[in-house]
């Protein structure tokens, strides 16, 4: 695929929408492929050493907006570990609030531009293995407001390790049980909440995560809602990762 750079454009989203939650408080639904506020490499890295002797992990993501963040984990998983057991990370558990969201993610649709198809060239990672072009048209997203140039499909190697639901975080964490072998990814979704439901949603995760399991958040997280995870008994082990103790 040949690919044309503008290096005058430093930052791009797959979309950048915002929506008003039932309290009133108005929501992003801004992501993109490889967020860089994660360094990827080194937290797969560190998961796939840390979950070494388990025979199963389970990876849910909360917030999980187009998909972007839940084709990220999976590309980096198969790019890094080829040959090694991470069929046990996969499928992929993604959950977001947002019903057209859900139905973005669930068509396989996202839309990237040269940025994004910039970061995989910087990874040397053949972004053909991974999406086919679509169309040069955006996908069209309620609400969103940002311009892009191209529609990207995913591949199966993508979606058949992923399953994506309509969900509230606040439920599925609840309900879910743990044996010390959980990643969740909550990134950039917290910080748009008051403190006693940040505090709240931790208990739950506090409660459910046995020791050694992982809580992953995001760059809007970063002060507030940190020291929330950390007073819920969890340890930060990596920027953005904490492991509960
Ligand atoms: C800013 S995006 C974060 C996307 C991605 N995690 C990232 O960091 O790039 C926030 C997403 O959280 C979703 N969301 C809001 N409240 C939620 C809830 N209670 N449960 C699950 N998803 C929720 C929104 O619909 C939106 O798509």
């Amino acid at each position: 695929m040949r690919i044309n750079f503008c290096p005058n454009v430093q930052y791009f989203t797959s979309n950048n929408g915002y929506y008003k939650s039932e309290n009133g408080n108005p929501i992003g639904t801004v992501t993109q492929m490889f967020r860089p506020d994660l360094d990827w490499n080194r937290f797969t890295d560190f998961m796939v050493k840390h979950f070494k002797n388990k025979d199963k992990v389970q990876i849910l993501q909360f917030a999980a907006s187009d998909g972007s963040e839940a084709y990220t984990q999976i590309i980096t998983l198969l790019e890094n570990f080829k040959g090694q057991n991470i069929d046990k990370f996969f499928p992929i558990e993604a959950y977001d609030i947002d019903k057209n969201m859900c139905d973005v993610a669930n068509s396989g649709l996202l839309n990237m531009n040269f940025i994004d198809l910039k970061k995989f060239n910087d990874n040397n990672i053949d972004v053909d293995k991974y999406f086919e072009f679509y169309s040069d048209k955006n996908i069209n997203i309620l609400n969103d407001t940002s311009e892009h140039f191209q529609t990207y499909k995913a591949l199966p190697i993508l979606t058949e390790n992923v399953n994506f639901h309509q969900g509230d975080m606040f439920d599925v964490s609840k309900k879910h049980t743990d044996d010390s072998n959980t990643v969740v990814l909550c990134r950039n979704i917290l910080d748009y909440l008051t403190d006693r439901e940040v505090e709240n949603f931790m208990m739950y995760n506090s409660f459910n995560l046995k020791k050694g399991s992982l809580f992953v958040t995001g760059e809007i997280d970063e002060h507030r809602v940190e020291s929330i995870i950390m007073r819920n008994g969890f340890v930060k082990v990596l920027p953005h990762v904490f492991m509960k103790a």
